[in-house]
Protein backbone atom coordinates (compact mmCIF):
# COMPACT_ATOMS: atom_id res chain seq x y z
CA UNK A 1 0.00 0.00 0.00
CA UNK A 2 0.58 3.65 -0.70
CA UNK A 3 1.02 5.02 3.33
CA UNK A 4 1.38 8.59 4.29
CA UNK A 5 2.83 9.42 7.49
CA UNK A 6 1.25 12.41 8.67
CA UNK A 7 2.78 13.76 12.12
CA UNK A 8 4.08 16.60 13.95
CA UNK A 9 7.69 15.24 13.63
CA UNK A 10 10.19 13.20 12.81
CA UNK A 11 10.32 11.95 16.35
CA UNK A 12 11.65 8.22 17.55
CA UNK A 13 8.00 6.45 16.90
CA UNK A 14 7.53 7.74 13.83
CA UNK A 15 11.07 6.62 12.81
CA UNK A 16 9.96 3.24 13.90
CA UNK A 17 7.14 3.01 12.28
CA UNK A 18 8.50 4.06 8.68
CA UNK A 19 11.26 1.47 9.09
CA UNK A 20 8.94 -1.06 10.02
CA UNK A 21 6.49 -0.49 7.15
CA UNK A 22 9.03 -0.10 4.50
CA UNK A 23 10.32 -3.41 5.47
CA UNK A 24 7.02 -4.95 5.17
CA UNK A 25 7.10 -3.98 1.84
CA UNK A 26 4.74 -0.71 1.59
CA UNK A 27 5.59 2.31 0.23
CA UNK A 28 5.70 5.16 2.83
CA UNK A 29 5.93 9.37 2.25
CA UNK A 30 6.05 11.54 5.39
CA UNK A 31 4.25 15.04 5.51
CA UNK A 32 4.79 17.09 8.65
CA UNK A 33 1.48 18.61 10.38
CA UNK A 34 1.84 22.16 9.73
CA UNK A 35 -1.16 23.49 8.41
CA UNK A 36 -4.70 22.11 6.98
CA UNK A 37 -3.91 22.99 3.63
CA UNK A 38 -0.17 21.61 3.59
CA UNK A 39 -2.04 18.12 5.03
CA UNK A 40 -4.22 18.56 2.44
CA UNK A 41 -1.84 19.37 -0.61
CA UNK A 42 0.42 16.42 0.73
CA UNK A 43 -3.00 13.78 -0.06
CA UNK A 44 -3.40 15.39 -3.25
CA UNK A 45 -0.10 14.64 -4.32
CA UNK A 46 0.79 11.68 -3.04
CA UNK A 47 -3.16 10.17 -2.98
CA UNK A 48 -2.19 7.37 -0.54
CA UNK A 49 -4.55 4.50 0.43
CA UNK A 50 -4.38 4.88 4.23
CA UNK A 51 -2.89 8.17 6.29
CA UNK A 52 -1.28 6.75 9.57
CA UNK A 53 -0.58 9.52 12.39
CA UNK A 54 1.99 8.38 14.79
CA UNK A 55 2.20 11.80 16.36
CA UNK A 56 0.47 14.39 16.24
CA UNK A 57 -0.12 17.68 18.66
CA UNK A 58 -3.48 18.98 17.24
CA UNK A 59 -6.59 17.39 15.42
CA UNK A 60 -6.84 15.95 11.84
CA UNK A 61 -8.47 18.25 9.83
CA UNK A 62 -11.88 17.15 8.47
CA UNK A 63 -10.64 17.95 4.96
CA UNK A 64 -8.31 15.11 5.33
CA UNK A 65 -10.32 12.17 7.72
CA UNK A 66 -13.18 12.68 5.37
CA UNK A 67 -11.81 11.91 1.85
CA UNK A 68 -8.51 9.33 3.73
CA UNK A 69 -9.06 6.59 5.88
CA UNK A 70 -6.63 8.28 9.05
CA UNK A 71 -5.36 6.03 11.61
CA UNK A 72 -4.30 7.90 15.01
CA UNK A 73 -1.89 6.20 17.25
CA UNK A 74 -2.89 7.24 21.13
CA UNK A 75 -0.53 6.35 23.59
CA UNK A 76 -3.72 4.98 25.97
CA UNK A 77 -5.77 1.95 26.64
CA UNK A 78 -9.29 1.86 24.87
CA UNK A 79 -11.46 4.63 25.71
CA UNK A 80 -8.77 6.83 26.98
CA UNK A 81 -8.54 10.32 25.62
CA UNK A 82 -6.70 13.50 25.89
CA UNK A 83 -3.75 15.26 25.28
CA UNK A 84 -1.91 14.35 28.54
CA UNK A 85 -2.39 10.40 28.05
CA UNK A 86 0.83 8.84 29.65
CA UNK A 87 1.25 11.76 32.06
CA UNK A 88 -2.13 10.56 33.51
CA UNK A 89 -1.34 7.49 33.27
CA UNK A 90 2.84 7.86 35.32
CA UNK A 91 0.79 9.91 38.04
CA UNK A 92 -2.04 7.69 38.82
CA UNK A 93 0.15 5.07 39.14
CA UNK A 94 -1.27 2.90 36.83
CA UNK A 95 -0.34 -0.86 36.59
CA UNK A 96 -0.77 -1.77 33.05
CA UNK A 97 -1.04 0.70 29.99
CA UNK A 98 -1.47 0.57 26.06
CA UNK A 99 -1.57 1.78 22.88
CA UNK A 100 -4.89 2.20 20.94
CA UNK A 101 -5.21 2.71 16.88
CA UNK A 102 -8.12 4.55 15.94
CA UNK A 103 -9.76 6.01 12.85
CA UNK A 104 -9.94 10.11 13.03
CA UNK A 105 -13.30 11.41 13.16
CA UNK A 106 -15.05 14.43 14.54
CA UNK A 107 -14.34 14.35 18.17
CA UNK A 108 -10.60 13.71 18.97
CA UNK A 109 -9.39 10.38 19.82
CA UNK A 110 -13.00 9.29 19.81
CA UNK A 111 -13.00 7.14 16.14
CA UNK A 112 -13.72 3.91 16.15
CA UNK A 113 -10.72 1.33 16.90
CA UNK A 114 -8.67 -0.93 14.70
CA UNK A 115 -6.46 -2.18 17.08
CA UNK A 116 -5.17 -2.22 20.59
CA UNK A 117 -1.53 -3.64 22.23
CA UNK A 118 -1.50 -3.55 26.34
CA UNK A 119 1.99 -3.65 28.52
CA UNK A 120 3.01 -3.26 31.87
CA UNK A 121 3.97 0.20 33.38
CA UNK A 122 7.67 0.60 34.59
CA UNK A 123 9.11 2.52 37.11
CA UNK A 124 10.32 5.04 34.24
CA UNK A 125 10.20 8.41 32.71
CA UNK A 126 7.22 8.92 30.43
CA UNK A 127 10.02 9.58 27.78
CA UNK A 128 11.54 6.19 28.58
CA UNK A 129 8.16 4.56 28.44
CA UNK A 130 7.33 6.57 25.25
CA UNK A 131 10.38 4.82 23.51
CA UNK A 132 10.38 1.30 24.92
CA UNK A 133 7.38 0.11 25.70
CA UNK A 134 4.97 2.66 23.97
CA UNK A 135 6.89 2.45 20.67
CA UNK A 136 7.08 -1.54 20.80
CA UNK A 137 2.99 -1.60 21.40
CA UNK A 138 2.54 1.16 18.98
CA UNK A 139 4.15 -0.99 15.83
CA UNK A 140 2.77 -4.23 16.93
CA UNK A 141 -0.43 -2.45 16.76
CA UNK A 142 -0.11 -0.52 13.87
CA UNK A 143 1.15 -3.44 12.10
CA UNK A 144 -1.40 -5.34 12.72
CA UNK A 145 -4.16 -1.78 11.81
CA UNK A 146 -2.51 -1.87 8.41
CA UNK A 147 -2.99 -5.71 7.86
CA UNK A 148 -6.49 -5.63 8.68
CA UNK A 149 -7.25 -2.37 6.84
CA UNK A 150 -5.12 -3.77 3.45
CA UNK A 151 -7.87 -6.89 4.35
CA UNK A 152 -10.67 -4.59 3.25
CA UNK A 153 -13.50 -6.59 5.28
CA UNK A 154 -12.15 -5.29 8.99
CA UNK A 155 -14.82 -3.70 10.84
CA UNK A 156 -13.12 -1.39 13.52
CA UNK A 157 -14.92 -1.65 16.78
CA UNK A 158 -17.08 1.93 17.63
CA UNK A 159 -15.46 3.15 20.86
CA UNK A 160 -18.89 3.50 22.55
CA UNK A 161 -19.22 -0.48 22.11
CA UNK A 162 -15.41 -1.07 22.73
CA UNK A 163 -15.88 -1.19 26.37
CA UNK A 164 -12.67 0.30 27.41
CA UNK A 165 -11.65 1.12 31.09
CA UNK A 166 -10.36 4.32 29.46
CA UNK A 167 -11.85 7.89 30.18
CA UNK A 168 -11.53 11.67 28.95
CA UNK A 169 -9.25 13.43 30.62
CA UNK A 170 -7.91 17.23 30.38
CA UNK A 171 -4.36 18.43 29.26
CA UNK A 172 -2.70 18.04 32.56
CA UNK A 173 -1.39 21.54 33.82
CA UNK A 174 1.18 22.69 35.89
CA UNK A 175 -1.10 22.53 38.58
CA UNK A 176 -1.39 19.08 38.45
CA UNK A 177 1.97 18.70 38.34
CA UNK A 178 3.04 20.90 41.32
CA UNK A 179 5.27 19.43 43.72
CA UNK A 180 4.71 19.83 47.53
CA UNK A 181 7.86 19.36 49.07
CA UNK A 182 6.45 19.57 52.47
CA UNK A 183 3.83 17.17 52.18
CA UNK A 184 4.88 15.43 48.78
CA UNK A 185 7.46 11.70 49.37
CA UNK A 186 10.24 10.74 47.51
CA UNK A 187 7.30 8.41 45.32
CA UNK A 188 5.12 11.05 44.74
CA UNK A 189 8.15 13.56 44.18
CA UNK A 190 9.67 10.69 41.43
CA UNK A 191 6.31 10.20 39.78
CA UNK A 192 5.82 13.82 39.10
CA UNK A 193 8.88 14.44 37.65
CA UNK A 194 8.92 11.08 35.52
CA UNK A 195 5.19 12.25 34.35
CA UNK A 196 7.03 15.38 33.14
CA UNK A 197 9.86 14.46 30.86
CA UNK A 198 11.32 14.86 28.95
CA UNK A 199 8.50 17.71 28.22
CA UNK A 200 7.37 19.87 29.67
CA UNK A 201 9.21 19.47 33.19
CA UNK A 202 7.74 20.56 36.48
CA UNK A 203 7.48 24.15 37.24
CA UNK A 204 9.42 24.91 40.66
CA UNK A 205 11.84 27.08 42.26
CA UNK A 206 15.79 26.24 42.20
CA UNK A 207 17.34 28.97 44.65
CA UNK A 208 14.82 31.36 44.24
CA UNK A 209 14.49 31.30 40.73
CA UNK A 210 11.40 29.75 38.88
CA UNK A 211 12.58 26.96 36.67
CA UNK A 212 11.19 23.62 35.74
CA UNK A 213 12.73 20.45 36.86
CA UNK A 214 13.72 17.30 35.05
CA UNK A 215 15.64 13.79 35.08
CA UNK A 216 14.92 12.58 38.75
CA UNK A 217 16.39 10.18 40.49
CA UNK A 218 16.24 8.17 43.90
CA UNK A 219 19.01 8.87 46.43
CA UNK A 220 19.17 5.93 48.71
CA UNK A 221 21.09 7.07 51.72
CA UNK A 222 22.32 10.95 51.59
CA UNK A 223 19.87 12.58 54.23
CA UNK A 224 19.07 16.25 55.78
CA UNK A 225 18.10 19.66 55.51
CA UNK A 226 14.58 20.70 55.24
CA UNK A 227 12.38 19.49 52.23
CA UNK A 228 12.63 21.15 49.72
CA UNK A 229 16.59 22.41 49.95
CA UNK A 230 19.30 21.78 48.13
CA UNK A 231 21.79 19.23 50.06
CA UNK A 232 24.33 18.53 47.80
CA UNK A 233 25.77 17.99 44.36
CA UNK A 234 27.36 15.03 42.12
CA UNK A 235 28.82 15.90 38.73
CA UNK A 236 26.02 17.71 37.03
CA UNK A 237 23.42 16.84 39.37
CA UNK A 238 21.87 18.32 42.50
CA UNK A 239 19.99 16.59 45.04
CA UNK A 240 17.64 18.02 47.35
CA UNK A 241 15.48 16.39 50.04
CA UNK A 242 12.14 15.40 50.41
CA UNK A 243 10.28 14.49 53.65
CA UNK A 244 11.08 11.36 53.41
CA UNK A 245 14.69 11.50 51.92
CA UNK A 246 16.33 12.67 48.98
CA UNK A 247 15.94 13.13 45.04
CA UNK A 248 18.56 14.16 42.82
CA UNK A 249 17.59 16.27 39.69
CA UNK A 250 19.58 15.87 36.58
CA UNK A 251 18.64 18.54 34.49
CA UNK A 252 16.52 21.77 35.21
CA UNK A 253 15.06 24.83 32.59
CA UNK A 254 15.70 28.30 34.19
CA UNK A 255 15.69 31.80 33.09
CA UNK A 256 13.51 34.61 31.95
CA UNK A 257 14.10 34.00 28.20
CA UNK A 258 11.33 33.15 25.65
CA UNK A 259 12.41 29.60 25.16
CA UNK A 260 15.10 28.85 27.98
CA UNK A 261 17.04 24.88 26.98
CA UNK A 262 17.47 22.47 29.30
CA UNK A 263 20.62 21.96 30.79
CA UNK A 264 22.40 19.96 33.35
CA UNK A 265 21.62 21.13 37.07
CA UNK A 266 24.49 22.40 38.27
CA UNK A 267 25.46 24.19 35.09
CA UNK A 268 22.21 25.74 34.57
CA UNK A 269 22.91 27.22 38.71
CA UNK A 270 26.70 26.86 38.54
CA UNK A 271 27.04 29.88 40.96
CA UNK A 272 24.85 28.64 43.87
CA UNK A 273 25.32 24.90 43.15
CA UNK A 274 29.19 25.71 43.78
CA UNK A 275 28.16 26.38 47.71
CA UNK A 276 26.69 23.35 48.04
CA UNK A 277 28.39 20.39 49.81
CA UNK A 278 29.39 17.64 47.05
CA UNK A 279 28.34 13.61 47.41
CA UNK A 280 31.38 12.48 45.11
CA UNK A 281 31.47 8.88 44.20
CA UNK A 282 34.78 7.10 45.00
CA UNK A 283 35.63 5.73 41.34
CA UNK A 284 33.62 4.24 38.82
CA UNK A 285 32.63 0.97 40.31
CA UNK A 286 28.28 0.96 40.18
CA UNK A 287 27.09 2.02 43.64
CA UNK A 288 25.24 -0.90 45.70
CA UNK A 289 21.53 1.42 45.75
CA UNK A 290 19.95 3.66 44.01
CA UNK A 291 21.55 7.33 43.58
CA UNK A 292 22.48 9.37 40.58
CA UNK A 293 25.23 8.20 38.64
CA UNK A 294 25.59 8.46 35.17
CA UNK A 295 29.03 6.49 34.76
CA UNK A 296 29.08 3.23 36.18
CA UNK A 297 31.60 -0.02 36.11
CA UNK A 298 30.88 -3.36 37.24
CA UNK A 299 32.68 -6.73 36.29
CA UNK A 300 31.68 -10.33 35.75
CA UNK A 301 33.82 -13.19 33.79
CA UNK A 302 36.29 -11.76 33.03
CA UNK A 303 34.20 -8.88 30.72
CA UNK A 304 34.18 -5.36 32.74
CA UNK A 305 31.01 -3.67 31.42
CA UNK A 306 30.92 0.42 31.38
CA UNK A 307 27.63 2.36 31.54
CA UNK A 308 27.34 5.76 30.56
CA UNK A 309 24.05 7.03 30.89
CA UNK A 310 23.99 10.26 29.87
CA UNK A 311 20.26 12.35 29.49
CA UNK A 312 19.61 11.75 26.44
CA UNK A 313 22.25 10.56 25.22
CA UNK A 314 23.92 14.14 24.63
CA UNK A 315 27.26 13.67 25.34
CA UNK A 316 29.52 16.89 26.57
CA UNK A 317 32.76 17.59 26.34
CA UNK A 318 33.34 17.22 30.57
CA UNK A 319 31.62 14.05 29.98
CA UNK A 320 33.51 12.81 27.25
CA UNK A 321 36.24 13.31 28.95
CA UNK A 322 35.35 11.77 32.88
CA UNK A 323 34.14 8.80 30.15
CA UNK A 324 37.72 8.34 28.42
CA UNK A 325 39.01 8.33 31.73
CA UNK A 326 36.74 5.99 33.83
CA UNK A 327 37.51 3.82 29.79
CA UNK A 328 41.42 4.04 30.29
CA UNK A 329 40.54 3.18 33.85
CA UNK A 330 38.90 0.11 32.78
CA UNK A 331 41.43 -1.35 30.34
CA UNK A 332 43.89 -1.79 33.41
CA UNK A 333 41.50 -4.23 34.87
CA UNK A 334 42.43 -7.78 35.08
CA UNK A 335 39.45 -8.28 32.04
CA UNK A 336 40.08 -9.38 28.41
CA UNK A 337 36.75 -7.94 27.11
CA UNK A 338 35.20 -4.38 27.61
CA UNK A 339 31.88 -3.76 26.80
CA UNK A 340 30.42 0.11 26.60
CA UNK A 341 26.83 -0.26 27.68
CA UNK A 342 25.93 3.48 26.61
CA UNK A 343 22.32 4.20 28.78
CA UNK A 344 18.99 2.59 28.40
CA UNK A 345 17.55 5.21 26.03
CA UNK A 346 20.08 5.90 24.35
CA UNK A 347 23.57 4.30 23.71
CA UNK A 348 24.66 7.91 22.45
CA UNK A 349 23.54 10.85 19.99
CA UNK A 350 26.78 12.93 19.88
CA UNK A 351 28.17 15.86 20.93
CA UNK A 352 25.82 17.80 23.13
CA UNK A 353 23.69 20.31 21.59
CA UNK A 354 22.27 22.03 24.48
CA UNK A 355 25.61 23.04 25.99
CA UNK A 356 26.70 23.91 22.88
CA UNK A 357 24.20 26.27 22.71
CA UNK A 358 24.34 27.59 25.85
CA UNK A 359 27.79 28.44 25.68
CA UNK A 360 29.38 31.97 25.05
CA UNK A 361 30.81 30.83 21.91
CA UNK A 362 28.96 27.81 20.11
CA UNK A 363 31.40 27.50 17.44
CA UNK A 364 34.35 27.03 20.60
CA UNK A 365 32.64 24.70 22.16
CA UNK A 366 31.41 22.91 19.53
CA UNK A 367 35.09 22.37 18.28
CA UNK A 368 36.39 21.33 21.83
CA UNK A 369 32.88 19.06 22.01
CA UNK A 370 34.20 17.28 18.78
CA UNK A 371 37.87 17.11 20.00
CA UNK A 372 36.87 15.13 23.28
CA UNK A 373 34.73 12.81 22.00
CA UNK A 374 37.09 12.31 18.91
CA UNK A 375 39.79 11.75 21.88
CA UNK A 376 37.43 8.87 22.93
CA UNK A 377 36.69 7.64 19.79
CA UNK A 378 40.47 7.43 19.16
CA UNK A 379 41.33 5.58 22.55
CA UNK A 380 38.80 3.05 21.42
CA UNK A 381 39.92 2.34 18.54
CA UNK A 382 43.78 2.14 19.62
CA UNK A 383 42.76 0.06 22.32
CA UNK A 384 45.41 -3.16 22.22
CA UNK A 385 44.51 -4.79 25.40
CA UNK A 386 41.16 -5.91 25.00
CA UNK A 387 38.47 -6.77 22.76
CA UNK A 388 35.86 -4.23 22.98
CA UNK A 389 32.42 -4.51 22.16
CA UNK A 390 29.54 -1.73 21.89
CA UNK A 391 26.19 -2.91 23.58
CA UNK A 392 22.94 -0.39 22.36
CA UNK A 393 20.29 -1.46 23.93
CA UNK A 394 18.72 1.92 22.58
CA UNK A 395 18.58 4.12 20.23
CA UNK A 396 22.06 5.50 18.53
CA UNK A 397 22.22 8.97 16.29
CA UNK A 398 24.85 10.72 14.33
CA UNK A 399 28.54 10.57 16.09
CA UNK A 400 27.16 8.57 18.73
CA UNK A 401 26.47 5.89 15.78
CA UNK A 402 30.15 6.08 14.73
CA UNK A 403 31.40 6.32 18.17
CA UNK A 404 30.10 2.60 18.51
CA UNK A 405 31.24 1.46 15.66
CA UNK A 406 35.02 2.21 16.86
CA UNK A 407 34.34 -0.70 19.46
CA UNK A 408 35.77 -4.08 17.28
CA UNK A 409 31.97 -5.12 17.71
CA UNK A 410 28.81 -3.93 17.92
CA UNK A 411 25.60 -5.70 19.10
CA UNK A 412 22.41 -4.13 19.32
CA UNK A 413 19.22 -4.89 20.51
CA UNK A 414 16.56 -5.68 18.12
CA UNK A 415 14.07 -2.65 17.50
CA UNK A 416 16.48 0.21 18.24
CA UNK A 417 16.69 2.88 15.72
CA UNK A 418 20.23 4.01 14.18
CA UNK A 419 20.79 7.31 12.41
CA UNK A 420 24.46 7.07 11.35
CA UNK A 421 24.45 10.55 9.61
CA UNK A 422 24.67 13.81 9.93
CA UNK A 423 23.89 16.35 7.66
CA UNK A 424 20.54 16.98 9.48
CA UNK A 425 21.65 19.11 11.56
CA UNK A 426 22.44 21.49 9.69
CA UNK A 427 24.76 19.42 7.12
CA UNK A 428 27.75 19.10 9.59
CA UNK A 429 30.27 16.96 7.72
CA UNK A 430 30.80 14.97 10.93
CA UNK A 431 34.21 13.47 12.78
CA UNK A 432 34.68 10.26 15.57
CA UNK A 433 36.68 9.04 12.48
CA UNK A 434 33.88 8.12 10.81
CA UNK A 435 35.75 8.19 7.38
CA UNK A 436 37.87 5.51 8.92
CA UNK A 437 35.19 3.44 10.68
CA UNK A 438 32.04 3.20 7.60
CA UNK A 439 33.59 2.35 4.49
CA UNK A 440 35.08 -0.95 5.13
CA UNK A 441 32.29 -2.19 7.00
CA UNK A 442 29.25 -0.80 4.27
CA UNK A 443 31.83 0.05 1.13
CA UNK A 444 32.76 3.22 -0.44
CA UNK A 445 29.09 3.74 -2.14
CA UNK A 446 27.20 2.43 0.79
CA UNK A 447 28.65 5.11 2.88
CA UNK A 448 28.02 7.72 0.57
CA UNK A 449 24.67 6.63 0.27
CA UNK A 450 23.76 6.39 4.00
CA UNK A 451 24.86 9.62 4.57
CA UNK A 452 23.12 11.33 1.60
CA UNK A 453 19.68 9.69 2.25
CA UNK A 454 19.82 10.13 6.08
CA UNK A 455 17.36 7.66 6.97
CA UNK A 456 16.55 6.06 10.31
CA UNK A 457 17.54 2.08 9.99
CA UNK A 458 16.32 -0.55 12.19
CA UNK A 459 18.64 -2.70 13.70
CA UNK A 460 18.26 -5.30 11.18
CA UNK A 461 18.86 -3.56 8.77
CA UNK A 462 22.14 -2.36 9.98
CA UNK A 463 23.01 -6.12 10.48
CA UNK A 464 22.23 -6.43 7.33
CA UNK A 465 24.33 -3.75 6.06
CA UNK A 466 27.08 -4.28 7.45
CA UNK A 467 27.13 -1.57 9.78
CA UNK A 468 26.92 -3.44 13.05
CA UNK A 469 27.22 -7.41 13.96
CA UNK A 470 24.83 -8.55 15.67
CA UNK A 471 21.20 -8.04 16.26
CA UNK A 472 20.34 -9.80 19.97
CA UNK A 473 16.83 -10.02 21.63
CA UNK A 474 14.44 -7.19 21.66
CA UNK A 475 13.14 -7.62 25.39
CA UNK A 476 15.84 -5.80 27.52
CA UNK A 477 16.39 -7.77 30.30
CA UNK A 478 16.97 -10.33 27.78
CA UNK A 479 19.30 -8.30 25.57
CA UNK A 480 21.69 -7.48 28.67
CA UNK A 481 21.80 -11.25 29.34
CA UNK A 482 22.53 -12.06 25.57
CA UNK A 483 25.41 -9.29 25.66
CA UNK A 484 27.12 -10.76 29.01
CA UNK A 485 26.73 -14.46 27.83
CA UNK A 486 28.63 -13.74 24.33
CA UNK A 487 30.82 -11.28 26.25
CA UNK A 488 31.75 -13.89 28.69
CA UNK A 489 32.17 -16.76 25.86
CA UNK A 490 34.38 -14.04 23.85
CA UNK A 491 36.73 -13.32 27.11
CA UNK A 492 36.69 -17.20 27.34
CA UNK A 493 37.10 -18.59 24.12
CA UNK A 494 40.59 -20.43 23.30
CA UNK A 495 40.55 -18.14 20.21
CA UNK A 496 40.85 -14.84 22.44
CA UNK A 497 44.66 -14.20 22.01
CA UNK A 498 44.66 -15.19 17.89
CA UNK A 499 41.79 -12.84 17.69
CA UNK A 500 43.33 -9.96 19.81
CA UNK A 501 46.79 -10.56 17.57
CA UNK A 502 44.36 -9.99 14.04
CA UNK A 503 43.05 -6.75 15.97
CA UNK A 504 46.60 -5.40 16.35
CA UNK A 505 47.93 -6.42 13.10
CA UNK A 506 44.64 -4.92 11.38
CA UNK A 507 45.52 -1.51 12.99
CA UNK A 508 49.39 -1.91 12.43
CA UNK A 509 48.53 -2.16 9.00
CA UNK A 510 45.69 0.60 8.84
CA UNK A 511 47.76 3.19 10.79
CA UNK A 512 50.49 2.41 8.41
CA UNK A 513 48.06 2.98 4.88
CA UNK A 514 47.15 6.27 6.41
CA UNK A 515 47.42 6.94 9.84
CA UNK A 516 44.60 8.09 12.10
CA UNK A 517 45.33 11.37 12.82
CA UNK A 518 45.15 11.82 9.42
CA UNK A 519 41.31 10.51 9.18
CA UNK A 520 41.01 13.46 12.20
CA UNK A 521 42.98 15.83 10.31
CA UNK A 522 40.54 15.95 7.57
CA UNK A 523 37.21 15.32 9.29
CA UNK A 524 37.88 18.49 11.20
CA UNK A 525 38.89 20.80 8.39
CA UNK A 526 35.41 20.31 7.27
CA UNK A 527 34.09 20.34 10.66
CA UNK A 528 35.04 24.25 11.37
CA UNK A 529 34.06 25.30 7.99
CA UNK A 530 31.05 24.29 9.77
CA UNK A 531 31.62 25.67 12.78
CA UNK A 532 32.93 29.38 11.67
CA UNK A 533 32.74 29.14 8.05
CA UNK A 534 30.13 31.80 6.05
CA UNK A 535 27.37 29.06 6.01
CA UNK A 536 25.43 29.28 9.32
CA UNK A 537 23.30 26.38 8.66
CA UNK A 538 24.80 24.36 11.66
CA UNK A 539 24.32 26.71 13.91
CA UNK A 540 21.17 27.68 12.75
CA UNK A 541 19.57 23.76 12.99
CA UNK A 542 21.32 23.96 16.26
CA UNK A 543 19.27 26.82 17.43
CA UNK A 544 16.00 25.62 16.33
CA UNK A 545 16.59 21.72 17.23
CA UNK A 546 17.55 22.82 20.97
CA UNK A 547 14.72 25.08 20.97
CA UNK A 548 11.98 22.60 19.20
CA UNK A 549 11.22 25.36 16.92
CA UNK A 550 8.07 23.89 14.90
CA UNK A 551 8.75 22.69 11.59
CA UNK A 552 7.69 25.03 8.43
CA UNK A 553 8.22 22.83 5.82
CA UNK A 554 8.91 18.44 5.31
CA UNK A 555 12.52 17.48 3.86
CA UNK A 556 12.48 16.48 0.43
CA UNK A 557 14.06 13.43 1.35
CA UNK A 558 11.28 12.25 3.78
CA UNK A 559 8.10 13.91 1.74
CA UNK A 560 8.84 11.91 -1.78
CA UNK A 561 5.50 13.00 -3.10
CA UNK A 562 7.23 16.70 -2.81
CA UNK A 563 10.51 15.18 -4.97
CA UNK A 564 10.57 16.68 -8.30
CA UNK A 565 10.22 13.94 -10.19
CA UNK A 566 6.99 12.47 -8.19
CA UNK A 567 4.10 11.34 -10.56
CA UNK A 568 1.30 11.91 -8.88
CA UNK A 569 -0.30 8.38 -8.95
CA UNK A 570 -3.50 7.28 -11.92
N1 LIG B 1 22.39 17.04 22.14
C1 LIG B 1 21.45 17.51 23.02
N2 LIG B 1 20.22 17.00 23.14
C2 LIG B 1 19.91 15.98 22.32
C3 LIG B 1 20.82 15.44 21.38
C4 LIG B 1 22.11 16.01 21.31
N3 LIG B 1 23.04 15.54 20.49
N4 LIG B 1 20.22 14.45 20.71
C5 LIG B 1 18.98 14.35 21.22
N5 LIG B 1 18.78 15.28 22.17
C6 LIG B 1 17.58 15.51 22.98
C7 LIG B 1 16.42 16.15 22.24
O1 LIG B 1 16.51 17.54 22.23
C8 LIG B 1 15.24 15.66 23.08
O2 LIG B 1 15.19 16.48 24.23
P1 LIG B 1 13.92 16.57 25.22
O3 LIG B 1 14.17 15.60 26.30
O4 LIG B 1 13.96 17.96 25.73
O5 LIG B 1 12.70 16.28 24.41
C9 LIG B 1 15.69 14.28 23.50
O6 LIG B 1 17.11 14.25 23.35
C10 LIG B 1 15.14 13.18 22.68
O7 LIG B 1 15.44 13.50 21.32
P2 LIG B 1 14.38 13.31 20.19
O8 LIG B 1 14.85 14.03 18.98
O9 LIG B 1 13.00 13.58 20.71
O10 LIG B 1 14.58 11.75 20.08
P3 LIG B 1 14.30 10.86 18.89
O11 LIG B 1 14.58 9.48 19.37
O12 LIG B 1 12.96 11.18 18.35
O13 LIG B 1 15.40 11.26 17.78
C11 LIG B 1 17.69 11.59 16.97
C12 LIG B 1 16.72 10.81 17.90
C13 LIG B 1 19.11 11.12 17.27
C14 LIG B 1 17.35 11.36 15.51
C15 LIG B 1 17.55 13.11 17.24
O14 LIG B 1 17.51 13.34 18.64
C16 LIG B 1 18.69 13.91 16.68
O15 LIG B 1 18.72 14.20 15.48
N6 LIG B 1 19.64 14.32 17.56
C17 LIG B 1 20.78 15.14 17.18
C18 LIG B 1 21.94 14.27 16.74
C19 LIG B 1 23.08 15.17 16.29
O16 LIG B 1 22.97 15.84 15.30
N7 LIG B 1 24.15 15.19 17.08
C20 LIG B 1 25.20 16.09 16.83
C21 LIG B 1 26.18 15.63 15.81
S1 LIG B 1 27.26 14.41 16.44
Amino acid sequence: MRILLLTHAFNSLTQRLFAELTASGHELSIEFDIADSVAEEAGDLYRPDLIVAPYLRRAIPESIWRTHVCLIVHPGIVGDRGPSALDWAIQEDERDWGVTVLQAEAEMDAGSIWAEETFVMRRATKASLYRNEVTEAACRAVLKAVERFASGNFVPTPLARANGRGRLRPLMKQSDRAIDWQRDDTATVLRKLAAGDGVPGVADHLFGESCHLHDGHAEATIRGGQPGDVIGRRETALLRATVDGAVWIGHVRCGKGDLPIKLPATLACAEQASGVPEFALNGWWAASGPTWQDIAYREADGVGFLHFDFYNGAMGTQQCRRLLAAYRWALTRPTRVVVLMGGADFWSNGIHLNLIEAAVSPADESSANIEAIDDLAEAIIRSESHLTVAALPGNCGAGGCFLARAADLVWARSGIVLNPHYKNMGNLYGSEYWTYLLPPRVGEEGARALMRHRLPMLAGEALTSGFIDACLAPEPAAFRVEVARRASALADGDDFAAKLAAKRARRAQDEAAKPLAQYRAEELTQMRRNFYGFDPSYHVARYHFVRKSPQSWTPRHLARHRNPGWKVPA
